[in-house]
């Protein structure tokens, strides 16, 4: 019998924690945002957490930021979405309150208990390079208090994964989006991902 791919691998995780519970989110998401795109790819971007267009998609990155972040990774790996995998470090939307109406950063105890669906996609996936989005996701992965203006565009590793932080898309389009430095330094740290795939 064949072993199963790295969809069906993906698939079946999925399905083991659609209904997770493990932590407060699960009572005011609408939907679980899992991952999407290639389980065979090489590379993995990691961002955040949904926010709310994507916890009523139950896709990662589909809102504004998602856009600019899509329209970035074109240009520079000429990759379409459907070319590469796509997640977050939490798999909930994590709001200020229950209404939903702003969101937050995850809180500690959030990414711990969301941390083990990641490290299993990645051991499913096994890409060749992770880029972690923005501050939140750079800090649950390298396990630091160092500012992303100081990670970013450096090499560390994650599991014995090569691990590039950058900015996340958000913190660009809050500066000015495609016209600010930051976009310049986040599609320098995209190019620099880039090499290492070559
Ligand atoms: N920001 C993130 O970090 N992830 C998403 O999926 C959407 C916005």
């Amino acid at each position: 019998m064949n072993s199963p791919s790295n969809k069906e691998k993906l698939d079946f995780l999925f399905s083991q924690i659609k209904s997770c519970q493990r932590c407060p989110l699960s009572a005011s998401r609408s939907t679980l945002v899992f991952g999407d795109g290639n389980p065979d790819s090489r590379i993995v971007f990691a961002g955040e957490a949904p926010g709310k267009e994507e916890d009523l998609q139950g896709r990662p990155f589909v809102g504004r930021s998602g856009q600019l972040l899509s329209e970035m990774i074109l240009d520079v790996f000429r990759l379409q979405r459907k070319d590469y995998y796509i997640t977050n470090i939490l798999k909930c939307r994590p709001t200020i309150n229950q209404e939903m109406i702003k969101d937050r950063p995850p809180a500690p105890e959030e990414i711990a208990s969301c941390m083990p669906i990641l490290m299993e996609q990645l051991k499913i996936v096994k890409p060749d390079v992770i880029v972690a989005i923005g501050s939140s996701s750079t800090k649950a992965l390298l396990n630091t208090n160092e500012g992303i203006t100081t990670l970013r565009g450096k090499w560390s590793v994650f599991k014995d994964i090569p691990l590039l932080p950058t900015f996340h898309p958000s913190y660009v389009l809050r500066n000015g989006g495609k016209n600010s430095p930051q976009y310049a330094m986040m599609i320098a740290d995209l190019k620099k991902a880039r090499e290492r795939l070559l």
